[in-house]
C-alpha cells in the first residue's frame, strides 16, 4: 500500500485546516509539548540558526517556542497546505515565518543554516523511501550539533481515519523511526512511545542532535 499523493492530503489539509487550528488551541497545552520544547530550549543555549517548523499545520508548536521560551530566534513554519499556512500567517504571522514548502525538498533553505527542526504528525504521509528522502533533507539544514525533534504515530499498517478521509496513510514502528533517523546523519537523545488522550494510536517523541 503506497500513501496519498501529496495533492489529495493538500486538499485533505485544506478543507480542515480551520477546524484543526481550533483543536490545536487546546492540544497544544498536552504536558508533552512544553517537556520536549523546553528540552529543546536547554540544548539550543549556545546553537545561533532559525528553528524550522517542517509540517507546521497552524504553527501552533512555533508560536508555543516563542511565547514560552525564546522570542529572539528566527522561525519558520513550512507546510503543503496553502489554507494551514494563510491560518498560521494570520494568527502567529508576527512570531514567525510562514511559507508553503514540502518537507521532503526544502531547497529555500540553506545547507546547515538551522539550529534546530520540528516535525509532528506528518510522517505517516510518507511512505518508507521519502521517509529517508525527508530526513536526509533535514539533516542537510540542520548544522552540526543542531537538533531534530520528531512526534509520529506508531505502529504498523494504515491510519483509519474512519468517514472523515479516504486518505492512505501509514504508521511507523519505533525501531523504524529510530533506524531510518539514525541512518539520515543524526544520535538519538531520547525516544519514547506514549498514549495520545483521545487517540486510538500512540506516539513516538524523538529527539536528536545532528552528526
Ligand atoms: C496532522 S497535521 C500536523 C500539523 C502540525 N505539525 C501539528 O502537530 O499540529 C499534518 C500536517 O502535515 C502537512 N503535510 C503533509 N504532507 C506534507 C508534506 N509532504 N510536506 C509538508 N507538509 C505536509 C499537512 O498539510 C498538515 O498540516
Amino acid at each position: 500500500m503506497t500513501t496519498s499523493k501529496p495533492n489529495n492530503v493538500r486538499k485533505m489539509y485544506d478543507d480542515t485546516a480551520q477546524h484543526y487550528a481550533k483543536m490545536m488551541d487546546s492540544e497544544i497545552k498536552l504536558p508533552i509539548y512544553g517537556e520536549l520544547l523546553g528540552r529543546l530550549h536547554e540544548r539550543l543555549e549556545n546553537i545561533d540558526g532559525v528553528l524550522i517548523d517542517a509540517a507546521c499545520g497552524s504553527g501552533h508548536m512555533l508560536s508555543m517556542y516563542h511565547e514560552r521560551f525564546e522570542t529572539k530566534r528566527p522561525l519558520l513554519g513550512l507546510d503543503l497546505s496553502p489554507r494551514m499556512v494563510d491560518i498560521a500567517n494570520e494568527n502567529f504571522g508576527s512570531l514567525a515565518q510562514f511559507m508553503v514548502s514540502d518537507m521532503r525538498d526544502l531547497s529555500e533553505v540553506e545547507d546547515s543554516s538551522a539550529a534546530a527542526l520540528l516535525n509532528f504528525f506528518a510522517l505517516h504521509h510518507l511512505d518508507p523511501s521519502d521517509v529517508d528522502k525527508a530526513l536526509v533533507e533535514w539533516a542537510r539544514v540542520i548544522r552540526p550539533d543542531g537538533q531534530l525533534v520528531l512526534g509520529a504515530w506508531e505502529g504498523k499498517g494504515l491510519i483509519d481515519y474512519g468517514e472523515e478521509s479516504d486518505i492512505v496513510a501509514l504508521r511507523y514502528t519505533q525501531d523504524e523511526i529510530q533506524s531510518k533517523t539514525e541512518s539520515a546523519g543524526f544520535e538519538i537523545i531520547r525516544c519514547a512511545v506514549e498514549p495520545v488522550k483521545g487517540f486510538p494510536m500512540d506516539a513516538i517523541y524523538l529527539e536528536g542532535v545532528r552528526q
